[in-house]
C-alpha cells in the first residue's frame, strides 16, 4: 500500500505545468505505465467510450497550436501529448460497437446482452437523456475526463508532470487531427488534451478553498 502522505505529496507536485524542459523526455516504461492506468479507468456500463492518441510528431503538434491557446508553452516542449477522443453515434443502445463490446470484450452472454442493452437504453432515453447528439458526446468527455484526471494523477506519482488542456477551440482542433488523418470525425470527438513532461520553472504556489468551503457533510 501506498502512504497517504505519499499520495497527498503527489497531489501537491501534481500542477498545470506550463512549459516543460524539452530535453526531458519520459522513458518508454513510463509512459506505457500511464496509457495503463488511462485504459483501466472507468467506464459507464464499461464502454469505454474513448481513443488516446498520443501526438509525437512535432509538425502536428504545431498545426493544432493555432486552434489551441492553452497548450501555447506546453506542446512545443512536451514529452509527450495525448488528445483524448470520445466516440459518437458507436455509443448508443443497440450499435454494432456496444453489441461487439459486450459479446468480444465483455464476454457476456446473450441473454445478458439482451437485459444490459435494455437496461442502457432506458439509461440513455429516461434517465440521462442522451438522445441529443451533443448530450451523448458530452457525457462520453465526461467518463474521458475521469481517464484524464487518473493519468495526471499517476504521473505525479512517479515524478512526472502534466498539463490538462481545454484551451482550444473544438472545431478547429477537430479539423487539424482530421485533415493529418487521424481523426474520423464521424465516429469521434476531441474532449480533452493532456501535455506530459518534466518542468523546468518552480511550481507556483497552489491555491485552493479550505475543505469546508467545499464540503458539505449531510448526517
Ligand atoms: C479541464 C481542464 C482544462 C484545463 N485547460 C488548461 C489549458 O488549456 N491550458 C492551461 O495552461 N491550463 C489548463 N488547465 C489548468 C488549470 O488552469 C489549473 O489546473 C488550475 O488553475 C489549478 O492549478 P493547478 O492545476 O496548478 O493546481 C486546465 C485544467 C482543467 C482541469
Amino acid at each position: 500500500m501506498i502512504s497517504k502522505q505519499d499520495i497527498l505529496d503527489a497531489f501537491n507536485f501534481r500542477h498545470a505545468c506550463k512549459t516543460f524542459d524539452p530535453a526531458r523526455k519520459i522513458a518508454e516504461e513510463d509512459f506505457r505505465f500511464i496509457l495503463e492506468v488511462a485504459r483501466l479507468s472507468p467506464s459507464s456500463f464499461g464502454f469505454e467510450p474513448w481513443r488516446f492518441l498520443v501526438i509525437q510528431d512535432m509538425a502536428l503538434r504545431e498545426k493544432l497550436l493555432a486552434a489551441t491557446w492553452g497548450a501555447q508553452g506546453s506542446f512545443p516542449s512536451a514529452s509527450h501529448v495525448v488528445a483524448i477522443l470520445v466516440r459518437k453515434g458507436d455509443m448508443r443502445p443497440g450499435s454494432d460497437y456496444t453489441e461487439h463490446f459486450m459479446r468480444e470484450v465483455q464476454k457476456l452472454t446473450e441473454e445478458t446482452i439482451a437485459r444490459k442493452t435494455a437496461f442502457y437504453r432506458q439509461f440513455h432515453e429516461t434517465d440521462f437523456h442522451l438522445q441529443d447528439d451533443r448530450a451523448l458526446f458530452d457525457w462520453g468527455c465526461r467518463q474521458a475526463y475521469i481517464a484524464l484526471g487518473n493519468m495526471m494523477s499517476a504521473a505525479a506519482m512517479i515524478g512526472i508532470d502534466s498539463c490538462p488542456i481545454e484551451g482550444f477551440n473544438q472545431a478547429g482542433a477537430e479539423k487539424v487531427l482530421a485533415q493529418a488523418g487521424v481523426l474520423d470525425l464521424d465516429k469521434y470527438g476531441l474532449a480533452v488534451m493532456v501535455a506530459f513532461g518534466y518542468r523546468v520553472n518552480p511550481q507556483p504556489v497552489k491555491t485552493r478553498q479550505a475543505l469546508e468551503q467545499v464540503v458539505q457533510w449531510v448526517r
